[in-house]
């Protein structure tokens, strides 16, 4: 089966926007594959501190991401047989994941990847190019954003329950950095793209936003 057959929905939006437990939730009720675009990001990004590899080594960096051996099972993620699920989630990581993911060949190394996932019934992309670069075909593009202070906060309550230390008003410095940072780059920059959705969450529950994209993707396959 050619994967252009395959419905996509394309969920892109800002860091600690929820968009990653809307996205499983649609992915569960349809029985949809979920990718997990940020967390191949956090693995290059882990495997480059790991192996302390110069950050400015772009080369080394997109070597890194291409022989990523990454394993996702049962919600867990496994970088080369070694459980990486929280470790990827620090806010070190994911500065230093955005910080990667601005080198063209590294997000090169990944796209490939990333397209393996398009697989019968379906999937349930999340990141911040799924519906600009990786998957331009895909049926519903959808936009996921929230207030930064709303996302500073769900981040918070996220680490919290996780065990992990934080503190919100450093989390809402880092999150604001973030945006900057992946929304100023000029390979993918973080932007919602004409063709998209916008879902703003500030005032949702996570049950709402869901429902909002079951009742989009719901209409558009009613219009095929
Ligand atoms: O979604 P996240 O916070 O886990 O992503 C971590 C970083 O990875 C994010 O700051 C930017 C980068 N990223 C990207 O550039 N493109 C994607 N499709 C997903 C993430």
């Amino acid at each position: 089966m050619h994967t252009h057959n395959i419905p996509v929905i394309a969920i892109d939006g800002p860091s600690a926007s929820g968009k990653g437990t809307v996205a499983q939730l649609v992915a569960n009720t349809l029985g949809f594959h979920y990718l997990d675009s940020g967390a191949l990001y956090r693995l290059v990004a882990l495997k480059t501190m790991q192996t302390h590899t110069d950050i400015t080594d772009i080369t080394k960096l997109a070597e890194i991401a291409r022989n990523l051996a990454v394993v996702f099972e049962n919600n867990k993620i496994f970088l080369e047989d070694n459980d990486a699920t929280n470790a990827i989630r620090t806010e070190e990581c994911g500065i230093l994941a955005s910080k990667l993911a601005s080198y063209p060949p590294v997000r090169e190394a990944l796209t490939a990847r990333q397209r393996a996932f398009c697989q019968i019934p379906g999937l349930v992309a999340d990141g911040r190019d799924m519906g600009s670069v990786i998957f331009p075909n895909a049926p519903l593009k959808i936009f996921l954003t929230a207030s930064a202070g709303v996302r500073a906060q769900r981040r918070y309550k996220q680490l919290n329950e996780k065990g992990i230390n934080a503190n919100i008003a450093d989390l809402l410095r880092d999150i604001e950095k973030r945006d900057a940072q992946d929304s100023n780059r000029s390979v993918a920059p973080l932007q919602q793209g004409t063709d998209a959705r916008l879902l703003d969450t500030t005032t949702l529950s996570i049950t709402q936003a869901k429902e909002t994209v079951l009742a989009w993707y719901t209409e558009i396959c009613a219009n095929k």
